[in-house]
């Protein structure tokens, strides 16, 4: 059951596409107050665990902190970030009570849930002006279920998406490239995707590529393509201000650019230097930048990454004259600090508050819709991709987004770093985002920040095997990571090779789900609502209907403890190709996880598909499956992973394992 509480003028923010019922009055399960903007408070009993929340710091359960839910540039993800890049406003409290709170609500808004006070929840934003969803159910996974149908369907990328990538920030050149399509190639490391960072583009203008280093661009995609690997261009959200750049020019003409007060076209410096903002809550404008991504996919390319769009700014006019007068202040009174040179937070710097939107709401202030900004960049490139070929799917992931975007792309989970915490981030992300509808989404694997080491990348690989999307990616200044980077490639090599043999499975467990509103990954207590133990767990997920995933997170361990809530086949590829299989009862177990070994757990009666050793997605044999695990039937969802047709019943097929 899905009630709607609607306070004030709520901005239409199109996360929802589904039926609830409006209703009088305030929500039975909290209070709400109005008298300073709104708030929502409620009691949580001792059990009660809280779900949700989506791309968030910390735990499943998300008890014990303060999540403040405005997209930002989060430079750090450690248990002390309040805010990352996305803004999820779905929790569902799960007790004695259980119920599903979405606050449909695109500014700043802070869940506490437990941090002031242990046993209370409060849900706080500056106005008045949201739809509170309220949504009963059986179990706190039935509760999601409703949520996703309400939210609509999940984006289906292509089937290569599935494949392994390989990014880095900094390859620069064609040869850059082929040297590491080489590394893969000539060591037989599977690979589908490379990823273009902004040193492709021409003095970081989106939609350009620097010509004098890539003279003949389609000519170069071409030849990836033909070696198997698609290019993937990222996309910023800051467009050059530039005299004589079309997009520049013609943004400003038409007026599609985020403006002051007064009208002028806003500046404000990111990567290119000063850069304009395209207005993407303005539909007209939102088509517009839409279309350009036609340039690069003219060119072949197949796939995209939306980045810098909460949107990230360096310097605004404003803070590069107030941060010179400081200092010259401090230098005359004799009062200068290094740290007086440091940047306060943009959220603290009242830059969003310097530009407008012209939305379907009318004229708004930044700060007032802030939270939609990579939704609405990325739902630009989906609606424009969806009318450049509207029967192909395309290759879309946004760092940004707002619960409504899950529609229109995936995304990734930001500049992580090279620590072992992150694998475990990693892992509870990946549910917490599944019920908010961000199914096509992973973490770069072996963080982005720091220099990561070879057990690191392959502990974390093991769990990547896992995520759709799989992709290696790091910052320029950061040790080499790619897999042929370190002393022991074959161990790359086979957990590569079970990334691919698994992707039949992989697979169709995420086109059920996309086309169910249902989850891939699950918390174990939404499995096993009964066992009290499950509810404990926080570092195991339920991954489709069948397994159980487990991976090792810390450094130096030679495997880990694990709790089963039911009898299950415990499994390991080991790195000679053999798969090694013992059946587990229910409890607690240490099972020893060799650093080049993939394990997974099969629950007890199912079975999953594996296909043979590929290289790529196009070369995986889906005609000769074999099963795993113990005797029964499994129903596989297969389609050519390049059209939309997938309602065609002869996709699904039941595999039996005798
Ligand atoms: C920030 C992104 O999060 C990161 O992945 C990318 O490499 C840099 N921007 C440079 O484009």
């Amino acid at each position: 059951m899905i009630s709607k509480h609607t306070y004030g003028n709520p901005f239409p923010t199109e996360a929802v596409v589904g039926e609830a019922s409006q209703a009088q009055g305030d929500p039975s399960c909290g209070e709400v107050s109005l008298e300073e903007g709104f708030r929502f408070s409620c009691r949580m009993g001792a059990d009660d665990a809280v779900y949700g929340l989506g791309e968030a710091s910390r735990g499943l359960n998300k008890r014990g902190y303060r999540y403040v839910n405005s997209c930002t540039d989060a430079t750090s993800h450690s248990e002390t970030a309040f805010s990352l890049y996305s803004a999820h406003n779905f929790v569902v409290v799960a007790g004695k009570e259980t119920f599903g709170l979405f606050f449909d609500y695109p500014a700043q808004i802070t869940f506490d849930i437990g941090y002031t006070r242990m046993d209370t929840m409060t849900v706080a934003c500056a106005r008045a002006d949201l739809d509170l969803y309220v949504i009963t159910g059986e179990g706190p996974y039935d509760v999601v279920r409703q949520f996703r149908k309400l939210i609509g369907p999940s984006y289906i990328p292509p089937k290569f998406a599935f494949g392994f990538g390989q990014s880095r920030w900094g390859y620069k050149t064609p040869e850059d490239f082929a040297n590491v399509a080489d590394g893969y190639r000539n060591n037989k490391l599977p690979l589908d995707m490379l990823y273009m960072d902004i040193d492709y583009m021409q003095d970081y203008k989106d939609f350009t590529v620097n010509e004098e280093v890539f003279p003949d661009f389609p000519a170069f995609v071409a030849e990836m393509k033909r070696r198997g690997i698609r290019l993937v261009p990222i996309i910023d959200a800051g467009v050059k201000a530039e005299k004589g750049y079309s997009i520049c020019d013609e943004g400003i003409e038409k007026g599609y650019f985020c403006t002051r007060a007064d009208g002028s076209t806003f500046v404000a410096a990111v990567w290119p230097g000063d850069s304009h903002f395209p207005d993407v809550l303005n539909p007209e404008a939102r088509a517009w930048f839409g279309s350009k991504y036609q340039i690069l996919t003219d060119a072949g390319i197949e796939g995209f990454w939306n980045d810098m769009n909460e949107p990230t700014i360096f310097y605004t006019p404003e803070l590069t004259a107030q941060t010179r007068a400081n200092l010259e202040k401090a230098f005359q009174d004799g009062a200068y600090t290094p740290d007086m040179l440091r940047k306060p937070k943009t959220e603290d710097r009242g830059d969003y508050e310097r530009f407008y939107h012209k939305t379907i709401a009318g004229v708004k202030r930044h700060d007032e819709v802030h939270n939609l900004y990579g939704y609405n960049m990325t739902r630009a490139a989906g609606e424009a991709l969806a009318r450049i070929d509207p029967d192909k799917r395309f290759l879309l992931f946004s760092r940004s987004s707002y619960i409504g975007m899950h529609r229109y792309g995936g995304i990734w989970t930001g500049d992580n770093c090279s620590w072992w915490s992150h694998i475990l981030l990693n892992l509870r992300m990946m549910a917490s985002l599944n019920m908010c509808g961000f199914l096509y989404t992973g973490a770069d694997l072996g963080g982005f920040g720091g220099n990561a080491t070879c057990d690191l990348l392959l502990r974390w690989m093991a769990l990547g095997v896992f995520t759709p999307l799989m992709r290696n990616h790091a910052a320029w200044d950061t040790r080499r990571q790619e897999c042929y980077q370190f002393e022991n490639t074959e161990d790359f090599r086979h957990i590569l090779e079970v990334r691919y043999r698994l992707i039949p499975y992989i697979y169709s467990e995420y086109m059920k789900a996309a086309l169910n509103d249902d989850l891939i990954f699950k918390p174990l207590a939404f499995v096993y609502p009964e066992d009290r133990m499950s509810a404990q767990v926080e570092d195991q997920l339920m991954m489709g209907s069948e397994i159980m995933i487990a991976p090792v997170y810390t450094q130096n361990a030679r495997g880990r403890y694990v709790y089963l809530p039911e009898e299950m086949e415990f499994v390991k590829f080991l790195p000679c190709g053999k798969i090694s299989r013992e059946v587990l009862p229910a409890g607690h177990h240490y099972v020893e996880i060799a650093l080049n070994e993939v394990p997974l757990f099969i629950r007890k009666g199912k079975c999953i598909p594996l296909a043979g050793p590929a290289e790529t997605v196009d070369a995986i044999d889906t005609e000769h499956l074999t099963m795993l695990g113990y005797s029964g039937e499994y129903e596989f969802y297969d389609d050519d992973g390049v059209h939309k047709d997938y309602t065609d019943p002869r996709n699904y097929k039941v595999l039996r394992n005798i």
